[in-house]
């Protein structure tokens, strides 16, 4: 069957509803744009041939589309004059590509991000079986308002479709409507397109009037009812985008859970299209996880965390914490309130740990910066420790610079790293060390002064205040001990 199909989508509207600059079908959902749904669900199908029509904003559309399907064939709609001409420009330039059509044609719209490719070949199926000239892929819905509605006869034979704007008020009343989802017989629909007038309430040429064509031939046509009128459904707005997205995302992560991923509140918990999770990974509330993040098994993610294609590894543990393009080894820790920045490596049992900021930093096996720093440039070998609150500086105003840090090295508590500096295999640095030259391997860093206490500086200096009487105090108590 699929040598035989031709798949049309239809994206040259405008979508001026969506009030945007960027076209309505580039709209994301679920980290892919509508389009993008779209036709993975039709290259499911694997038709022959992919035609997308495109018109308003093509200059975005046409590239996103053959990013996506490289041999689609891009049909240009100039202006819109109805989803039958756009059909039309679409069937001429397959006859253009050298190409004779036959078998099946299936028409699509590029706005219904939850079209399915099981619903799209079983209405191919169904279409074929019964010989049919047209098929209607229809869905019975509670408020029909907008949609063309599909007219049935008395013995419940499908006669047409009738437009919102054309139909009488008997005719509004019927809830069955064309979901837009239209095959034909190939043949039939060259005949017929040009054949199409636009003398009707809107004034444009409509595919949907193929029907009465058919039927005039005495050639069969039907409807096939779709039972998931969501998988229709276009978005024409910003809330119908707000509202198929949700619905999306509820798909999405049922189906994760299904496979095995323990989703603690569903409600909170967003996930990509695209992202690839295994069997139990847990999922806190509050979790977004999105693009191309992929989770091993038994990493815990959450709650209040969100991943940019991320690749977590088995059993990590990632608590409130905002990542993207980072890769986290296994078994381990990140957060609660880590920022991973693109091209931060985490190796096996390594921690990245409360209010630590790393960018560009590949840090090893079981390397640990436990707490409030900035980790950036820069290669923290295996093993090694960072103290508290160290500053990685990279940056000297002009350029960035690298740090390494050697295998076993353990650095003091509130560092600063001036980059390019290196801090060699098992040295250490002391507390509150400014390290501005290179600490060969097994060496202790010291800079800054030894301590000095200058006495009674508080009583001359801070005379009369708090301070003061408190120091005198405690002198005094001294002197009368004594
Ligand atoms: C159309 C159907 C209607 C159906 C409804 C489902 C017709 C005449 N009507 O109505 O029966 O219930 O969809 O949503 O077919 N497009 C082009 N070029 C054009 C015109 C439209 O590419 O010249 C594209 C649009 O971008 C859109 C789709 O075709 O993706 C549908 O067009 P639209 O104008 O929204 O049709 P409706 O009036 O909603
Ligand atoms: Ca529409």
């Amino acid at each position: 069957m699929p040598d035989q199909l031709t798949v049309i989508v239809l994206a040259a509207g405008g979508g001026t509803r969506m009030k945007s600059k960027t076209m309505k079908v580039l709209h994301p959902v679920a980290g892919r744009s509508m389009v993008g749904h779209v036709l993975a669900a039709v290259q499911q199908v694997q038709p022959r041939r992919i035609v997308a029509v495109v018109g308003h904003q093509r200059d975005q559309v046409g590239p996103h589309i053959q990013e996506l399907v490289p041999d689609a064939l891009l049909a240009v709609q100039e202006e819109q004059y109805g989803t039958g001409h756009a059909v039309r420009v679409a069937m001429d330039a397959v006859a253009e590509a050298g190409e004779t059509a036959e078998g099946t044609v299936l028409v699509a719209y590029g706005d219904t991000p939850l079209l399915q490719a099981e619903s799209l070949q079983r209405f191919a199926e169904e279409h074929e079986a019964a010989q049919r000239a047209v098929s209607i892929l229809s869905g019975v819905v509670a408020e029909p308002f907008g949609y063309g509605r599909v007219v049935r006869n008395r013995e419940g034979e499908v006669e047409g479709i009738v437009e919102e704007k054309d139909a009488t008020e008997e005719q509004r009343a019927i809830r069955e409507i064309n979901s837009g989802i239209l095959a034909f017989d190939a043949a039939f629909l060259v005949d017929a397109l040009p054949r199409l007038s636009n003398d009707n309430a809107k004034g444009e040429y409509y595919l949907t009037d193929t029907v009465h064509l058919a039927r005039a031939a005495g050639l069969h046509v039907g409807a096939h009812e779709i039972d998931d009128v969501l998988q229709t459904e276009g978005v024409n707005d910003r809330a119908q985008l707000a509202r198929l997205g949700a619905a999306m995302n509820e798909r999405i992560v049922d189906r994760w859970m299904r496979e095995g991923v323990t989703v603690m509140d569903p409600a909170t918990t967003w996930v990509d299209a695209d992202v690839v999770l295994a069997q139990d990974v847990t999922l806190l509330p509050g979790v977004q996880l999105l693009g191309a993040t992929v989770v091993a098994e038994d990493a815990v993610i959450g709650p209040d965390t969100t991943l940019k294609d991320c690749e977590i590894g088995v059993g990590a543990r990632v608590t409130r914490t905002h990542g993207e393009l980072a890769v986290i080894g296994v078994g381990a820790t990140v957060g609660p309130f880590a920022y991973l920045r693109p091209g931060t490596t985490l190796g096996a049992d390594g921690k990245i740990g409360t209010f630590v900021e790393t960018k560009n930093a590949q840090l090893g096996d079981g390397a640990k910066v436990p707490h409030l720093s900035y980790v950036g440039d820069a290669e923290v070998g295996e093993g090694a420790n960072i103290g508290a609150g160290t500053i990685f500086a990279n940056y000297d105003g002009v350029a960035k610079h690298r740090t390494v840090v050697g295998r076993h090295a353990r650095t003091g508590a509130n560092n600063t790293f001036v980059a390019p500096v290196q801090i060699g295999d098992g040295a250490g640095t002391a507390g509150g060390s400014v390290v501005r030259r290179d600490v060969p391997p097994g060496a202790l860093a010291v800079s800054g002064g030894p301590q000095r206490n200058l006495e009674g500086w508080a009583l001359s200096k801070r005379a009369g205040t708090p301070q003061a009487d408190a120091a005198q105090a405690a002198l005094d108590a001294v002197e009368e001990s004594d």
